[in-house]
């Protein structure tokens, strides 16, 4: 369980992420460490990500509580860096196990990053640029649906060197920030129209619930940025509900992409959706998207598999450089961005590059 928890810490906030990830590394770190806190998590089934679900019951009980001076508020500053921060967590799981053994029970962790459409962006912007059809785009597991207002968001992507590229309405209340540590992703001039858009998920989430509403923001990491960027994406969403279907992806994906405009082309999009799909489904999945008899594109954002430190392929059964399997071995789980196009029936796939999974910074091959 510690070492879960130490992992989990490793891809999210390793040693040179920026001062705001102290709050996420010190949790998790806490979770490792603490007895208290490792008593709840061994309780809990490994398959319900043990430390990753009593991070948000702890969160979630925050507020109110002394211990809720550490954590940020939607537009507000990362309250500083505290060294007795795991001596007080650990103190309130003792204090409080009976309510967050029972959160931990009653709930599933749920991460809804909406900055992971700062990856996907560039890869509509390579579709929009290849073909004159209008966009669909189509959410697998896509939770709130926050995935689904991707051109409603301002995008800035800041190089190293200190240059930037935005795109997006500049008065748009959620805006996603990212550094590209390599490559050059392809920023467009203007974000591609989405003439359609479709979310699918087998357990929906309902934004206009406090309690749904209250839980998905005990899943966001403690880091100003995540937290300012789902509460602003949560009320956008909440305002514009975009369609939804509720269901297994592969059983409702025939008829959902049948009910998308003809001329339109089908982008099915899935950002850490596929990496929890057995080998068979995912199998199942790559048969229908070419027995669909439409052309379509498939963009993905998910880490390599099988999730953990064998994994190799991604989910596309695309090949990756092999520094990626090392470090991803190492602990640095990142997303692999990657495009299948399928036209005519015939499936061809581009690996596009990788990026952090709460969106920090990407990679462009
Ligand atoms: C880790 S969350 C990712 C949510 C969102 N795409 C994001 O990146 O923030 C995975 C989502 O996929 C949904 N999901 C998992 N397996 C699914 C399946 N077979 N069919 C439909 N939805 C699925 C889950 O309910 C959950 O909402």
């Amino acid at each position: 369980m510690a070492e879960q928890a130490r992992a989990v810490a490793d891809a999210w906030s390793p040693p040179d992420a920026p001062e705001s990830w102290w709050l996420t590394a010190a949790t998790f770190a806490a979770i490792a460490e603490e007895d208290a806190l490792l008593d709840l998590a061994a309780a809990i089934p490994p398959d319900r990500l043990p430390p990753l679900l009593l991070a948000a019951a702890v969160g979630f009980l925050a507020p109110g509580t002394d211990l809720a001076r550490h954590y940020p508020q939607p537009g507000g500053p990362q309250p500083p860096r505290d060294p007795a921060f795991g001596a007080e967590v650990a103190a309130f799981a003792r204090d409080h196990h009976l309510d967050l053994a029972e959160l931990c029970a009653a709930h599933r962790y749920q991460m809804n990053e909406v900055g992971r459409s700062a990856d996907v962006l560039p890869a509509l912007a390579l579709i929009a640029a290849d073909d004159d059809r209008p966009l669909a785009v189509v959410d697998l597991g896509t939770g709130a649906g926050l995935g689904l207002h991707l051109d409603r968001y301002h995008y800035t992507y800041r190089a190293t060197d200190g240059s930037s590229s935005s795109v997006g309405d500049p008065t748009a209340p959620v805006r996603l920030e990212c550094t590209v540590r390599s490559g050059a992703p392809p920023v467009p001039a203007r974000i591609p129209v989405i003439a359609d858009r479709v979310g699918v998920d087998v357990e929906p989430l309902d934004l206009t619930d406090p309690q749904v509403l209250a839980w998905l923001a005990a899943c966001v990491p403690p880091e100003a940025g995540a937290v300012t960027r789902f509460a602003a994406a949560s009320a956008l969403a909440r305002a514009m509900p975009a369609r939804t279907v509720q269901g297994n992806l592969l059983d409702v994906l025939p008829d959902v992409i049948a009910s998308v405009p003809a001329d339109a082309l089908v982008c099915l999009v899935d950002t850490y959706v596929h990496v929890f799909l057995p080998p068979a489904e995912l199998q199942r999945f790559d048969s229908l998207l070419t027995g669909l008899g439409r052309d379509l594109e498939w963009v993905s954002v998910d880490p390599l598999v099988p999730l953990g430190p064998e994994a190799r392929a991604t989910v596309q059964g695309l090949e990756v450089p092999d520094a990626w399997v090392r470090e991803n071995r190492d602990g640095g789980v990142a997303g692999v961005i990657g495009r299948v196009s399928v036209r005519d029936g015939e499936r061809r796939g581009t690996v596009l590059g990788r990026a952090h999974p709460g969106a920090a910074w990407l990679e462009w091959q």
